[in-house]
């Protein structure tokens, strides 16, 4: 049995108390978000109303789950929790590192050759601390979380982005970094500020073309990217029931794309019957037993206004088909205005790939549905005019999608099937075509679109769809492509249009999988010694950062001011670095490199104060740090938005970066800079930016003084000899500044033990 099902007996058991006494001490109906989170308060912690947006509250969520690419880092921070092993259930899932290049199996063989040492580290740790363990090519964290894990009414955290695909099953999961998962593993509380809730009320039914995919993309264009900060998004109305759990998975998973903490949807008959269909049928009647436990509160959704701080309403029965895009997932355009939009813009139109897949949309559903479009180009004599290629969520999902005879049509039209992997979706993806530079357009039915996320290419535009309207477009060719107008030309000169795609929820025939790819812990696992090799170029040993030294910070350097959008990728880039995520000292040499220069609108040129001359951004840190001075980075809004890698601030911190000083940043990227010791400040006043010169030496004067809700200050010193000072905001709390000041919050957890 690879699910804990007395995992969820307990949780259950306490649950319909928990919340009665919520419901008791707060005197109010209350939402779905905020039944889970009372109810997994962490002990000793009280019910209380809690200042959305303001409190940090403790949690002890029920699991954690952590993918490869940054397990390394998870795992080698749980080395040093002085722990022998997890204090919740927790799985690693060997997904990331898996280059997409010939097919499954070659590309398979491949990853296992050369994420060999990588694999076995992740293995052995796995084993030695009682961490469940996915092989390569088991599928997408995700999907296998959603098939196996995920439960109504949970709270699990993990470290990737896209944890919040398993809100779709009604359970409050959220995407973290490595250290917050070495927390939960350890049995620490799990700290979050208290999330506001966004309410979006879905009326009416999806029909034709539409897909849950289209609700999240038509959201993402209404709160864009930023929307979502420091809030759960939480579904309810009538609209929820109509569609698949999988459907609200793919809904959940890219509420990431708008900041969310997480996003959740309400228990119902279709998640009942997902988990049924996944092997979980006690799940599911033990949650119809207290369902209503799992939904929101009438009285809360009758007058959302009142329980919502935000209410946005959505009616699927008008919902057209969306394409998002290029280079960011909240450029959001109807179906029907695309064509345009791409002609006025002037985008490359012909559509040269169409990837299905990812986290977001890789379920039996999706499959089906995109087929249906296939199966029926080719009944009508129309064939496929762009690379096709498909990654399937998880092995259950290939081994049942190759029973039924879905990939072999998919196959027949040319497409490639690749691994049970992210693949093109983080970069891992050797596009032999892709022409270095080439302007070229791709549609995916992934969740993010950044700049040379999937193939290196800055001018590959990809834009983000529904797996039916990537397979559409796909089959014609050409980016402007409407297959709710539009027709197409068949083998016999006949123009004909494409019906609407039809599938199936779960497989008629039932899941079904020979070799799944689980590994659980050995009993005697814990007797194991873990040893890296000092001269591997993949795996470091992790030495605790310094302390703080008790002194303001004085005179810096500034490291980079960076333009316009940094997201993690800019940060701690992925594709070719992914190999890297296990050393740090290797992987910093990535660091900010796909940053803008403010001073010279260009990537990884960054002034020498000394010399004058241009260097690499890591090669400049490098020698500050080497001359004992450190450095900051100046920045503009949503600092670190996008995937969760911790990387993005361990790199700066490795490098001797002292301060991040920038307009806001986004939240698990604030997070992370604070668990690794970091200053992490906001502008008081963002027009402060400009005033940071390229030469300017800056100091940040109170830290003797540093306690939450004061402001520091900043002091620039020009290089003609002039001053300006100005306030910057922080959001520490007094367990935060203790990490400040102890170096990193694992040295703080490592003192503690000690007293
Ligand atoms: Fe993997 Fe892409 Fe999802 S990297 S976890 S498929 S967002």
């Amino acid at each position: 049995m690879i699910f804990d099902f007395n995992l969820i007996r307990n949780v259950y058991a306490g649950l319909p108390r928990k919340v009665q006494e919520a419901k008791r001490v707060l005197n109010r109906p209350l939402t779905l978000t905020e039944k889970i989170l009372f109810s997994h308060l962490s002990p000793g912690i009280p019910v209380k109303d809690y200042l959305r947006g303001g409190d940090y509250v403790d949690f002890a969520p029920d699991r954690v789950a952590m993918q490869d690419a940054t397990a390394q880092m998870a795992l080698l921070q749980l080395m040093n929790a002085g722990r022998s092993s997890v204090a919740v259930p927790s799985t690693v899932h060997c997904d990331h590192l898996i280059q997409a290049y010939k097919d499954a199996r070659a590309d398979l063989q491949t990853a296992n050759v050369t994420n060999r040492e990588v694999y076995e580290f992740l293995r052995e740790v796995s084993d030695k601390y009682g961490i469940g363990f996915w092989e390569p090519g088991a599928g997408i964290i995700h999907q296998v979380v959603l098939e196996n894990y995920a439960f109504p009414g949970g709270m699990m955290i993990g470290t990737d982005s896209h944890t919040p695909n398993a809100g779709g099953l009604g359970m409050l999961a959220i995407g973290v970094g490595g250290a917050d998962a070495v927390d939960v593993m350890a049995g620490l509380p799990w700290e979050l500020k208290m999330p506001r809730l966004i309410g979006v009320k879905l009326t009416g039914r999806l029909s034709g073309w539409a897909a849950p995919k289209d609700v999240i993309l038509k959201l993402a264009g209404i709160l864009t990217v930023k929307g979502g900060t420091n809030a759960v998004i939480e579904y309810f109305g009538e609209g929820t029931e109509t569609f698949s759990a999988t459907g609200k998975g793919t809904i959940c998973n890219m509420g990431a794309e708008v900041g969310a903490t997480t996003s959740v949807f309400p228990f119902d008959e279709k998640s009942a019957s997902y988990l049924e269909a996944t092997g979980r049928k006690e799940v599911a009647s033990l949650a119809r037993s207290i369902v209503g436990h799992l939904r929101p509160d009438p009285e809360a959704v009758a007058s959302p206004h009142d329980y919502y701080d935000r209410v946005i309403e959505i009616d699927l029965s008008t919902l057209e088909p969306y394409i998002n895009g290029p280079f960011t997932p909240d450029a959001a355009y109807p179906i029907s205005q695309f064509a345009r939009m791409v002609e006025e813009n002037d985008y490359p139109r012909k559509m040269e790939v169409g990837l299905i897949g990812s986290c977001t949309n890789s379920s039996y559903e999706d499959l089906t549905r995109a087929v249906s479009v296939v199966k029926q180009a080719k009944e009508d004599g129309v064939g496929v005019n762009a690379q096709f290629i498909i990654n399937p969520g998880s092995e259950q999902i290939r081994y049942t999608a190759e029973r039924d005879g879905i990939l072999a049509e998919f196959e027949e039209a040319g497409a490639v099937i690749m691994a049970n992997a992210c693949g093109p979706c983080i970069g891992q993806w050797k596009r032999d075509d892709a022409g270095g530079q080439r302007p070229n357009s791709i549609v995916t039915s992934f969740n993010r679109n950044f700049a040379k996320r999937n193939d290196g290419n800055p001018n590959t535009h990809a834009f983000v769809a529904s797996p039916e309207l990537v397979a559409a477009l796909t089959i014609a060719g050409d980016l402007r492509f409407n297959p709710l107008t539009d027709t197409l030309e068949n083998d016999k000169g006949q123009h004909v249009r494409l019906a609407e795609p039809s599938g199936y929820e779960t497989p008629p025939g039932g899941y079904d999988v020979q070799e799944a790819g689980y590994r659980a812990p050995s009993p005697d696992g814990h007797n194991k010694e873990i040893i890296i090799d000092p001269a591997s170029k993949r795996l470091q040993k992790l030495a605790p950062f310094p302390a703080w030294d008790g002194n303001d910070f004085e005179r810096l350097p500034l490291l980079i001011k960076v333009k316009g959008k940094c997201t993690t990728d800019h940060i701690s880039m992925a594709g070719p670095w992914l190999r890297f995520r296990g050393h740090l000292d290797n992987i910093s040499d990535n660091m900010l490199i796909g940053a803008v220069n403010a001073f010279n609108n260009q990537t990884n040129a960054v002034r020498d104060p000394e010399t004058g001359e241009y260097l690499a951004v890591p090669q400049l840190a490098r020698k500050l740090k080497s001359q004992g001075l450190g450095s900051v980075v100046v920045a503009e809004e949503n600092y670190g938005e996008g995937s969760s890698r911790e990387h993005a601030a361990m790199e700066p911190r490795h490098l001797a970066v002292k301060v991040i000083l920038v307009k806001s940043f986004a939240r698990i990227h604030e997070t992370n800079l604070k668990k690794q010791g970091m200053l992490a400040l906001t502008f008081a006043d963002k027009d402060d930016y400009d005033k940071i010169r390229e030469d300017d030496k800056i100091s940040v004067r109170g830290l003797n003084r540093f306690v939450p809700g004061v402001n520091l200050t900043v002091e620039l010193l020009h290089a003609d000899g002039s001053t300006d000072a100005f306030e910057a905001v922080h959001t520490y709390n007094k367990q935060q500044i203790e990490w400040f000041k102890a170096g990193s919050a694992l040295n703080a957890m490592g003192k503690k033990s000690k007293v």
